[in-house]
């Protein structure tokens, strides 16, 4: 088969790894691809928005199957399209994509459906916000209603702060579109997790669960990320707890979607916070989490490529899924003032020989012209990856090839996984 992965980070990298060991694909090819995928797949220059650029790019290359990686192409509609012209598509429909595209959309979902979430109000009016805020206890959540690459959730200590925040989303439009409505909501407290289950419309089938690390430094201080870390499992998710999260929040959500003529295939990502009545969604995301893919499909023991088909073909529950015991602990490698702004083109050394047990997932990474080396091309640049049989050799074992890797300004967090040992003891 030929199969296309659209997107360029860390989760289409550690994709592509994984599918470039299916004995069903021939070629890969991805767009646009990074330093990294270029080694698994025949990349082009096509940014993943480019609707009819990919469209084009699939009828060129008589692609089969196409996988896609992140949430803007879905939202705009690149199912659909690649659908129409009878190509088989890993990823939501643009009608159920809204789940991540809208956040309004999102809550009013769960609350018409009773899945749990935060206490919440939308508005398009600085005014009405600002009422609804007073009429809370703090802190208070501020998100903007669209999508805004993991930047538009602003959580506010004052109500000063919080009127702040709402007029820099409705007002001043800091976010853009993405901003023209706001969800005011309830500050939850408790440990977060990702759960990301497929998804074909009939069945729900989780994955093994992750946490991830939003904040850019140690013991969760500065600005929000796209994630710097995560590792799998987490000891917050047993068996009973998953069972929970399936039960009250992975089926009731993929049910609604098809009541309300939105059937969901694809990944399910639900973003959860783990509060004292039980798992509450925070966000859903209709793909792959980007790190925790890298954390979770090193220990998942299938095809991806037959479960990806499967979903796609609407026989999930012909799968039987098997995971590794393993631990897997994935550290972000971040350019010099990520997630602020950052340059561009340094040269990344040390990936030659990693030891076994440990990967590097390239997150923004090219190829510099004319000599071929690996540079920085993106806020984050690595993901390195370590499986171990115990947590603390896993995380040891990334560390110390983290040592060896070297780009200049680069920073990364030092306790990914020190939660997973916290919570075990
Ligand atoms: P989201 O993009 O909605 O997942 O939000 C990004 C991050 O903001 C989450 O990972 C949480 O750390 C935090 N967050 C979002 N909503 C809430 C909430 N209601 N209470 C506490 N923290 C939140
Ligand atoms: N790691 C968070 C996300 O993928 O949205």
């Amino acid at each position: 088969m030929n199969v296309l992965i659209v997107g360029g980070g860390g989760r289409e990298h550690a994709i592509a790894w994984k599918l470039a060991q299916s004995p069903k694909v021939d070629q890969l090819y991805c767009v646009p691809g990074n330093g990294g995928i270029a080694e698994l797949a025949q990349c082009a220059a096509i940014p993943a928005e480019d609707v009819q650029g990919i469209a084009a790019f699939v009828r060129e290359n008589a692609v089969d199957f196409v996988v896609v990686g992140p949430e803007l192409p879905l939202t705009l509609g690149l199912a659909d399209v690649l659908s129409g012209l009878g190509v088989a598509v890993f990823g939501p429909s643009q009608a159920a994509a809204q789940l991540e595209g809208s956040k309004a959309f999102a809550k009013d979902l769960m609350s018409r459906y009773g899945i749990p979430t935060a206490r919440y109000g939308v508005f398009a009016d600085a005014a009405a916000a600002r009422d609804f805020a007073g009429s809370m206890k703090g802190p208070w959540v501020v998100k903007a209603d669209g999508l805004a690459a993991g930047k538009g959730v602003l959580i506010c200590r004052s109500l000063e702060e919080t009127h702040k925040a709402i007029e820099a989303i409705l007002e001043e439009k800091v976010f853009g579109e993405a901003g023209s409505k706001l969800i005011v909501e309830e500050f939850l407290e408790g440990e977060e997790l990702s759960v990301m289950a497929f998804c074909d419309g009939k069945t729900v089938a989780p994955m093994v669960a992750a946490q991830d690390h939003k904040r850019v430094f140690d013991q969760d201080q500065g600005p929000n990320t796209g994630g710097m870390g995560a590792y799998s499992p987490t000891p917050a998710a047993g068996p009973e707890l998953m069972e929970e999260v399936r039960r009250r929040v992975l089926l009731p959500v993929a049910r609604a979607m098809n009541e309300e003529g939105r059937t969901f295939k694809g990944v399910l990502y639900a973003g959860l916070m783990l509060t004292g009545q039980g798992p509450v969604v925070l966000e859903f995301n209709v793909r792959f989490g980007d790190p925790e893919t890298q954390a979770v499909l090193p220990r998942m023991e299938n095809d991806l490529m037959s479960v990806l088909e499967s979903v796609v073909d609407s026989r999930l529950d012909e799968i039987e899924f098997a995971w590794s015991p393993n631990h897997c602990v994935s550290v972000v490698l971040a350019s010099e003032g990520y997630p602020g702004a950052y340059r561009k083109g340094e040269v990344i050394s040390g990936l030659d020989d990693l030891p076994e047990g440990v990967w590097a997932f390239h997150s923004g990474t090219s190829r510099r012209t004319p000599d071929g080396a690996l540079v920085t091309d993106g806020g984050r640049v690595l993901a390195l990856t370590g499986l171990g049989a115990s947590l603390p050799g896993a995380v040891k074992k990334v560390y110390a090839a983290i040592q060896q890797v070297r780009f200049e300004g680069a920073h990364y967090r030092r306790d990914i996984a020190a939660k997973g040992f916290i919570t075990s003891s």
